[in-house]
């Protein structure tokens, strides 16, 4: 069984503050019992390298929110795929929908950052997902394998191998809309069908998480579905206490079920 891997999605939030109280809270509360569940953070970029320094000696990782798709040069304000390794940056959050609405991030751009990241070792999480109007057209599935296949436009299927792919509804990003779990499920499902159909060894090593409004009340019946390997959580991973109390639930079912 694949190891469940949450990420906390701190976006544009968190000061010294925030990050002494949350990170040792986590670190006094849960990093020892941790036995299912893998934990990262992903906080601002200018955070990254003192969260790091945290996190040594921790089983806890580190994900950044983008990357820029250039190594080097005259590119004001970017940071590359080598400052990200040399921070200890384990995923890069890509493609999510806050990019591609506010900063007009096209999935050409998406699968090129995919692509750096994979091939220079780090871990690509791409987030897909349909917008409310999509859903209203029952465009899921088909938003869903349209963004896939720009990235297998420029590579072929063997760059998804051990990656991650979030699965979020735009419209259930930071709105309290979570999505109906058998919907999530069958769309999970359905990308991972697309995906074996083309390679089954590879659709077997990708970790699919879903995001949007998860909480640490509605997350138990996510939890259930096989399909579903972990989270990105935005939101709730900004109340360190609701938090902690997530990651302790989650790993507590996840255990429960693995005996089953
Ligand atoms: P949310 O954010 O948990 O606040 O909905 C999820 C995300 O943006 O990945």
């Amino acid at each position: 069984m694949k190891k469940f891997l949450i990420i906390a999605n701190w976006k544009l939030n968190g000061d010294y503050n925030f990050i002494n109280k949350n990170i040792n809270l986590i670190k006094k509360k849960i990093n020892n019992s941790l036995h299912f569940c893998d934990l990262s953070i992903a906080p601002p970029y200018v955070y990254l390298n003192y969260i790091n320094n945290y996190l040594k000696n921790t089983s806890i990782s580190l994900t950044a929110q983008n990357v820029d798709i250039h190594l080097k040069g005259s590119y004001t304000g970017e940071i590359s795929i080598n400052m990200l390794k040399d921070v200890g940056v384990k995923y890069v959050i890509i493609g999510h929908s806050e990019r591609r609405i506010f900063h007009h991030e096209n999935d050409n751009f998406i699968s090129k950052k995919f692509i750096l990241i994979k091939n220079n070792g780090l871990i690509p999480v791409l987030c897909i997902g349909e917008t409310e109007e999509q859903k209203k057209q029952n465009q899921t599935e088909k938003i869903c394998i349209q963004q896939i296949n720009d990235i297998l436009k420029i590579s072929d299927i063997n760059i998804f191998n051990k990656t991650i792919i979030a699965y979020e509804p735009v419209w259930a990003i930071g709105t309290g809309k979570i999505a109906n779990i058998d919907e999530v499920q069958k769309t999970i499902l359905f990308i991972k069908k697309y995906i074996s159909s083309l390679n089954i060894k590879i659709a077997e090593s990708i970790l699919f998480q879903y995001g949007g409004s998860i909480n640490y009340k509605n997350i138990d019946i996510f939890l259930k579905k096989k399909d579903i390997n972990g989270f990105l959580i935005g939101k709730t991973s900004l109340t360190t206490e609701n938090f902690i109390f997530l990651i302790k639930k989650t790993e507590k079912i996840i255990s429960l079920l693995n005996v089953s």
